[in-house]
């Protein structure tokens, strides 16, 4: 059963080794983690635990007289000396001293056995000596044979007290007979059980063959999962490589490229700018145009109406009035003066020229050029991708092809012929088993019946004793009933003489076997001391290490213990790495590092990725941008547009010029001046209503000064620094251009290799996971370690437990017999009817301490009326058979 069991083993270590070898030292650079799915896990039915139940308490009564009897813990150096040994040098040359000192201290460890041994052989030996002794003594009318009784004054305290001894004794007796007969039992019940623990067994095994294939297959085929995600990622490798490639590179380009766009805005936005200035200008211009010319009329005909010969007249106290009026008149005039201010045709001109070429849609071409490199990517790298898929196919080959080379099908069916023909042996056995179990069963029982005799004599004695006891009644006349209940006592001693040696030889040899048994292999084997010592190097074949490694694969150093192997399949790992098998077939060992990653790498060695025909900004867009410069937006002077922008619309109020006319006007003698002057004064104030308050609140040209300001604002923010600005631009996109152009394979380069770690990773992660499955999954050992706890279940749960329970409640009874004698023979004498009885209570008449009729020659009156009988049948054997009429 060994070795196809192996050779799946070996099996299951080289199917995925073909795959490829797995590089332990590098890191994993994948980007997904795959998912296998689970392992389809054997279930184990067995459940290898055993809970006595209440006849516990009897194996712990048990397992304390042992530890009384065996106090010492587990000798294990001992025992592997002894076990080293052999035996047989210890026979071959006993007298070599070393040879004596280790007999001396297996006997000395032993000596509780050893002591209760011999007390138990004394006790066959001399129980039926002594019996054979005190029957032939009896016979003689000795030992308390003759039928008669010294009466004495505490005789009834006496036979009280020996009645209740003797009814302990007999409850003891009693008690371990029925302890006995549970652990008797208790033995043929388990048998089923037992039956129930083996089938399980044997299906779990069966299941762990099946389901082995399963499993393997199961890892092989989940080389899909890898494979899938390596054709997806080739798939994607526009987005996964080309993406990557596109983000490095971006760094650099798109915000140059950004920067062009942004510029081919400002330029639209400067040409808006621009005609906002030429139409606000000409609004606010018109405006102006019409209050100056109407301001100018008002100066001319004032200055008319003054050409009066009352002011001519230097004499006349008017004059200076007209003087004054005259002076003021100058300040009568627009201040803020568009029409001073240079028009911006010629820049908008050349800017309309700039714009006819489209700069946005040169970028936008750029933009588009630039992120076509996925599928550039895509494009150039499709005879590497080919090449991994076929590179794909091909590992995928081999794994089919040694999957195939190893006969799994065979091997579960060489394994599953095996467990089905030991199962059947096992059946075979089962009848067998009966059988002894019955006879075994039949013998104990006898054991038991026999101590059950005795006890039945001893209670049916008692209760006829105290039943039959009259008080008054003389020892020669006592009655029948207690006459019966002493002979019964005495029908036990007998039964006890008889038996009790049998029994006692039947528990010493038991007593000596399993005692040993518990306490070298149960105790040891659930503290598992017991594999220290199957684990002692060199112990079960002097030559080699370990034994297991040295049987299984022939490799006796190799550091595989019982233990070991016990406590993994307890733990239910994988027979991998239950039995170490990564030492034998080394699955890292056996995957070339370098054989995939070699032959990915290869595949990548020709990837090339050029990406020349990328054309950031065409010669039109960088003349245009360098056009712009030229079109002479910082020549507008911005500070006299913000210069008349600040003024106010008039440069005196007209309303109080108006008022102030009028006051100088009453001071003018009555008279058309006057008149005039006024007339003009409200001319004015018709002006401002007209004119100024329009042109200071209404819509039209609060909404043209401020698109101005704002206009002429963003022009000069523009005009600063703007050749800077485009040349730095211009700068950006040809150090772009130049990256993608010159130095595009550095960045590829680097991505393709990190693209390329990431394919490795998914083998490596399938590789990883097929050694961690293959450790923890994959035929898992649990089977194993449930056969060991099944045979110490079966061995020491069931038969050595029982067994013990049966000798030590044997054993008690045995040895409570001997009392049980005693007291039976002392008390018979209370209940049986005596020939003879004492006249005097302390009279001292021979030594036979009866009143002898022989020797005094005076007739006993009692004695007297029966008739004259010999010795033997005046006096018989408590057993033997009765001669006179009233037995
Ligand atoms: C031009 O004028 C319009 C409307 O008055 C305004 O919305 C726009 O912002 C102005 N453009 C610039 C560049 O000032
Ligand atoms: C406004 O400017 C124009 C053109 O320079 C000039 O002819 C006119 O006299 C100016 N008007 C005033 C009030 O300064
Ligand atoms: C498949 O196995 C053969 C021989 O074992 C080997 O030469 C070949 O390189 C393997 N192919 C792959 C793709 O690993
Ligand atoms: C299976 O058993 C047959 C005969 O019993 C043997 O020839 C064959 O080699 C075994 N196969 C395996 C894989 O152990
Ligand atoms: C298996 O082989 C690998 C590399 O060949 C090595 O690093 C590892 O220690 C080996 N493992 C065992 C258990 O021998
Ligand atoms: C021009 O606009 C700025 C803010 O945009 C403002 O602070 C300033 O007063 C404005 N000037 C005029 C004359 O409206
Ligand atoms: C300004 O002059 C125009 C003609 O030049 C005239 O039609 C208009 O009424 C005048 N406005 C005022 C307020 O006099
Ligand atoms: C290419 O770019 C890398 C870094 O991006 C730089 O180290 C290298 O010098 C550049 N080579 C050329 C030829 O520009």
């Amino acid at each position: 059963m060994r070795t196809p069991a192996l050779t799946l083993l070996l099996l299951a270590a080289c199917c995925w080794c073909c795959c490829s070898g797995s590089p332990p030292a590098a890191p994993p650079a994948a980007d997904a983690s795959l998912h296998f799915g689970s392992v389809p896990a054997g279930v184990y039915e067995t459940v290898a635990y055993y809970e006595p139940g209440p006849i516990g308490l009897l194996f712990n009564m048990m397992r304390a007289f042992l530890h009384v009897v065996q106090p010492n813990p587990f000798p294990q150096d001992l025992v592997i000396r002894v076990a080293k040994d052999k035996f047989g040098a210890i026979k071959s040359d006993y007298q070599k001293p070393e040879n004596i000192v280790l007999t001396l201290q297996v006997i000395y460890y032993e000596l509780g056995f050893v002591v209760c041994a011999v007390v138990g052989i004394l006790f066959i030996v001399l129980v039926p000596l002594v019996g054979l002794l005190f029957c032939m003594c009896r016979c003689c009318d000795n030992c308390g044979g003759e039928m008669h009784q010294r009466q004495k004054k505490n005789a009834d305290c006496q036979r009280g007290l020996l009645t209740t001894l003797l009814l302990t004794t007999t409850f003891i007796i009693t008690a371990g007979v029925l302890c006995a007969y549970a652990a008797n039992q208790n033995l043929s019940s388990q048998l089923k059980t037992m039956k129930r623990l083996v089938n399980s067994n044997i299906r779990d095994l069966y299941t762990f063959a099946n389901n082995t294939p399963t499993q393997i297959d199961h890892l092989i085929s989940q080389y899909g999962t890898a494979k899938n995600q390596v054709l997806c990622d080739l798939d994607n490798v526009g987005q996964l490589l080309g993406g990557r490639i596109h983000e490095e590179l971006g760094k650099v380009v798109l915000p140059a490229l950004d920067e062009a766009q942004n510029m081919a805005g400002v330029i639209k936005d400067t040409k808006e700018a621009l005609e906002n200035v030429t139409v606000t200008l000409a609004v606010l211009q018109e405006g102006t145009v019409q209050l100056e010319s109407n301001l100018s009329r008002v100066r001319m005909d004032i200055s008319n109406a003054l050409d009066d010969p009352a002011c001519a007249d230097s004499l006349s106290p008017i004059v200076h009035i007209c003087v004054n009026i005259l002076s003021s008149l100058s300040q009568l005039e627009i201040s803020a003066n568009y029409s001073a201010l240079p028009g911006v045709s010629e820049q908008l001109a050349k800017v309309n020229d700039v714009l006819k070429t489209d700069l946005a849609q040169i970028v936008h071409q750029g933009f588009l050029a630039f992120n076509d490199t996925p599928n550039m990517v895509t494009d150039q790298t499709r005879n590497v991708a080919e090449g991994v898929r076929g590179l794909l196919d091909g590992i995928g080959n081999n794994i089919t092809r040694f999957s195939k080379l190893f006969p799994v099908q065979t091997t579960v069916n060489n394994v599953t012929n095996i467990i089905s023909h030991t199962h059947s042996q096992i059946e075979d056995l089962y009848p067998e088993i009966d059988k002894m179990d019955f006879y075994r069963w039949i013998s104990c029982i006898t054991l038991c019946c026999m101590v059950a005799l005795i006890v039945v004599f001893n209670f049916l004695g008692l209760l006829c004793g105290i039943l039959g006891f009259d008080r008054h009644a003389s020892p020669t006349s006592r009655g029948c009933v207690s006459n019966t209940g002493g002979n019964l006592l005495m029908a036990g001693v007998g039964f006890s003489f008889m038996f009790s040696w049998v029994l006692m030889a039947v528990v010493t040899a038991t007593f000596v076997l399993g005692g040993n048994v518990e306490k070298l292999v149960c105790e040891p084997f659930h503290s598992r001391e017991l594999f220290k010592v199957l684990d002692c190097p060199n112990l079960v074949n002097p030559s080699w290490k370990h034994f297991i490694p040295g049987y299984l694969f022939n490799n006796p150093e190799m550091d595989l213990t019982v233990e070991n192997i016990y406590s993994n399949c307890k733990e239910n790992r994988g027979i991998y790495s239950a039995l170490h098998l990564d030492k034998v077939f080394n699955i890292s060992a056996l995957f070339s590092p370098s054989l995939y990653t070699k032959d990915v790498s290869k595949k990548f060695d020709s990837l090339k990725v050029d990406l020349k025909t990328i054309v950031l900004l065409n010669t039109d867009g960088k003349h245009n941008l360098i056009n712009f410069t030229e079109a002479g937006i910082k020549d507008i002077d911005f500070a006299a547009y913000m210069e008349e922008l600040n003024k106010g619309v008039t440069r005196v109020d007209l309303l109080t010029f108006a008022s102030d006319l009028d006051a100088k006007a009453d001071q003018l003698n009555n008279g058309p001046v006057q008149t005039s002057i006024k007339g003009h004064a409200n001319t004015l104030r018709q002006i401002y209503a007209k004119q100024v308050v329009p042109l200071q609140q209404s819509m039209k040209y609060v909404t043209a000064r401020n698109t101005l300001n704002q206009s002429i604002r963003f022009l000069e923010r523009t005009a600063t620094d703007l050749s800077n600005k485009i040349s730095e631009i211009l700068q950006a996109v040809e150090t772009a251009q130049h990256l993608i152009t010159h130095n595009a394979t550095f960045t590829v380069n680097q991505e393709s290799e990190k693209y390329k770690q990431s394919l490795i990773g998914y083998f490596e992660q399938y590789i990883n996971w097929i050694k961690t499955s293959l450790m923890m999954e994959v035929a898992t050992c649990k089977p194993v370690s449930n056969i060991v706890d099944t045979a110490e279940i079966l061995a020491c749960g069931f038969l050595f437990d029982s067994m013990n329970t049966f000798w030590f409640g044997l054993g008690c009874s045995a040895l409570f017999l001997l009392p049980s004698i005693i007291l039976s023979v002392r008390l018979a004498k209370f209940y049986r009817r005596m020939d003879t009885e004492d006249v005097y209570d302390d009279m001292e008449i021979g030594n036979n301490g009866y009143y002898n009729e022989h020797v005094q020659g005076i007739q006993n009156p009692v004695i007297a009326s029966l008739p004259a009988y010999d010795t033997m049948t005046r006096f018989p054997r408590a057993s033997a058979p009765p001669r006179h009429g009233d037995w």
